[in-house]
């Protein structure tokens, strides 16, 4: 099966825990790309919720990472991930309305994350790269990765 995106160096922040998060949802994007192709509704339905609940976390880690860096640009960088949550969650909507949406939004997912890496994730980047302290680090992760 061919795969709809490839991980490239044009991707790496350099942030190693956030390329490993965001090489997640490039996995989660070809997994929706395979299930559309192979017509099966219900894996598709399974990949959506994995691809929601795995990208949510991310945010989520995202945002708190800000948070704890003081980046200025926080607060719209939030807004734009919870603009992008309803968008998807209006596909998987549509997706329990019988709808066959799969192939639609694998491609968008594929322009989306590389923009949005490629600008808003690495703007942050210079604020962020101090290393989060392991203690925190491994409580983070388990807060948002459950
Ligand atoms: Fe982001
Ligand atoms: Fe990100």
């Amino acid at each position: 099966m061919e795969r709809v995106m490839e991980w490239d160096n044009s991707l790496n922040t350099g942030i190693d825990i956030i390329d490993k998060q965001h090489q997640g949802i490039v996995e989660f994007i070809n997994k929706l790309h395979t299930a559309s192709h192979n017509g099966d509704r219900e894996i598709v339905g399974d990949v959506l919720t994995g691809l929601i609940n795995y990208t949510v976390s991310h945010f989520a880690f995202e945002e708190d990472m800000h948070e704890k860096h003081g980046y200025p640009l926080a607060a719209p960088h939030k807004k734009v991930h919870e603009m992008f949550v309803e968008h998807v969650a209006s596909y998987q909507e549509r997706h329990n309305n019988g709808e066959d949406i799969a192939r639609k939004l694998s491609g968008e997912l594929v322009v989306w994350l590389g923009n949005h890496i490629k600008n808003e994730d690495k703007d942050y980047v210079p604020y962020c790269s101090k290393p989060i302290e392991k203690g925190v680090l491994s409580r983070m992760l388990g807060k948002y990765f459950k």
